[in-house]
């Protein structure tokens, strides 16, 4: 085999002198990627190229954010006119309005639109929009799910050992870094997801005093875990009767799932929706949306948001083009993606069938993970912790690596599908599979 990593090596040797961990995140170190990360140089479509010169189907794709694949023509050439015209004037623009218009059209519930930078972002303001709005301060977020590094929602987030995490009816909270603000960890209740019943309780618990519930409509930073029957829906009516805001955390699930995203999906409509990834296509653009009435208080004296950066023209060119492509032909790329994922997925899991590997896909619509687990499903957190071999994960990704394929190493994270993905990729995929399994079992 003529596999090579000796450039990545040399530059982490190098990074490592003037930057933490060799990056500028720690999901993209020795965490996830062990020895040394693997050094990424150029993307083209479906593919990513490393500093050896080693070529990937990259099924990361910068996390989700590139649901056209990289470097796609009417991104770059619209990337190309900002950059020509001016790609930041902090001041109002045509192109805030039209995307603002477009976000407007697909979203459910989305009657104004605000434009931040990332996920993070967003849910740092769309939390305190509800505070504001309500007046109360504590919100409900669930174990596993993650809603970017801001201090309030760094809690139960990252994987655990399931003896360190308490009762299912009341987890214990446990903050996922150092340095957060213990005040703010306060007002976050913490419940498991998929359990309607802890939902109701920790309302009742805390009546009066809850602003908001938060949550992925899909659980996408512990691989893939999709909401049981009727939990968001239940979710829905729960809030409703309790008088408490519902938020959706869309970064992941938003212009993949469905055009309008979980809230189209599932047929659930929140009071706020939060977005980012793909929506930049690439470029740091997020977005969060709502009713009028409960938007209309980030008005001057109310919620306050700012943000230099927010709606750059460069962002929203990018951000514009990707929606043009994606919402043509009334979203037939949203079933294109859905079909490929189910091939993918059926491949191998066939695959693992045939080789005797203890292992399962879950998946919906685009995003897909492996699970080497000798459960038929992981349902939630808990599952995961408790149930699911992350080592062997790493190791399975690493093998691919070897073999042309490009995974997150995170067995938390999951896999993406995107427009630049055909069948030949997921063939490719497939055989790379094989023997990367074949060599774990010579291990
Ligand atoms: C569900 C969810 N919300 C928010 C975020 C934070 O987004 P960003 O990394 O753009 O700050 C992420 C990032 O992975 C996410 O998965």
């Amino acid at each position: 085999m003529n596999y090579a990593t000796k450039r990545s090596k040399a530059l982490y040797q190098r990074a490592l002198r003037v930057l933490v961990e060799g990056g500028s995140s720690p999901s993209r170190g020795p965490a996830n990627y062990g020895e040394h990360p693997i050094f990424l140089e150029r993307g083209q479509g479906a593919y990513v190229y490393d500093a050896d010169g080693n070529r990937y189907v990259d099924w990361m794709m910068a996390y989700g954010a590139l649901p056209l694949g990289h470097a796609h023509p009417a991104v770059a050439a619209a990337i190309e006119e900002a950059a020509k015209a001016g790609t930041l004037f902090a001041a109002a623009t045509e192109v805030e309005v039209e995307v603002a218009e477009m976000l407007a059209a697909v979203i459910p519930g989305a009657e104004r639109v605000r434009f931040a930078n990332t996920g993070t972002e967003a849910a740092m303001a769309a939390i305190r929009l509800a505070r504001g709005y309500t007046g109360r301060a504590k919100f409900i977020k669930f174990e596993g799910h993650y809603h970017g590094w801001y201090d309030d929602f760094l809690l139960n987030a990252h994987p655990q050992p399931i003896a360190s995490l308490g009762h299912r009816r009341d987890p214990i909270r446990i903050p996922d870094s150092s340095g957060l603000n213990r005040r703010a960890l306060e007002d976050t209740i913490v419940v498991p997801w998929n359990d309607l019943q802890a939902v109701a309780r920790a309302l009742e618990d805390h009546h009066g005093q809850v602003a908001a519930v938060i949550t992925e409509g899909v659980m996408g930073n512990m691989g893939v875990i999709p909401p049981a029957d009727g939990f968001l829906a239940g979710l829905r009516a729960l809030t409703l009767e309790h008088d408490v805001l519902l938020i959706m955390d869309e970064t992941v699930t938003g212009f993949r799932v469905a055009p309008g995203g979980c809230q189209e999906l599932f047929g659930v409509t929140a009071d706020i929706a939060t977005f980012g990834k793909a929506l930049g296509a690439g470029l740091p653009v997020a977005a969060f949306t709502g009713k009028a009435e409960i938007m209309e208080a980030l008005a001057w004296g109310g919620v306050l948001h700012y943000g230099t950066q927010n709606a750059s023209r460069a962002g929203l060119f990018a951000t514009r083009a990707s929606l043009r492509e994606l919402l043509r032909d009334d979203g037939a790329a949203f079933t294109r993606m859905r079909v490929l994922a189910q091939a993918l997925s059926d491949g191998l899991r066939q695959l693992f069938g045939a080789m005797g590997v203890p292992a399962i896909v879950q998946h919906v619509g685009p995003m897909l993970q492996i699970f080497f687990t000798d459960r038929p499903a992981i349902r939630d957190y808990r599952d995961f912790c408790a149930h699911v071999d992350r080592e062997k994960y790493r190791r399975f990704v690493w093998a691919l690596f070897r073999h042309g394929v490009y995974m997150t190493p995170s067995a938390a994270l999951h896999s993406i599908v995107t427009v630049a993905h055909t069948q030949e990729h997921v063939e490719e995929t497939l055989r790379a599979a094989r023997r990367a399994l074949g060599e774990m079992e010579d291990e």
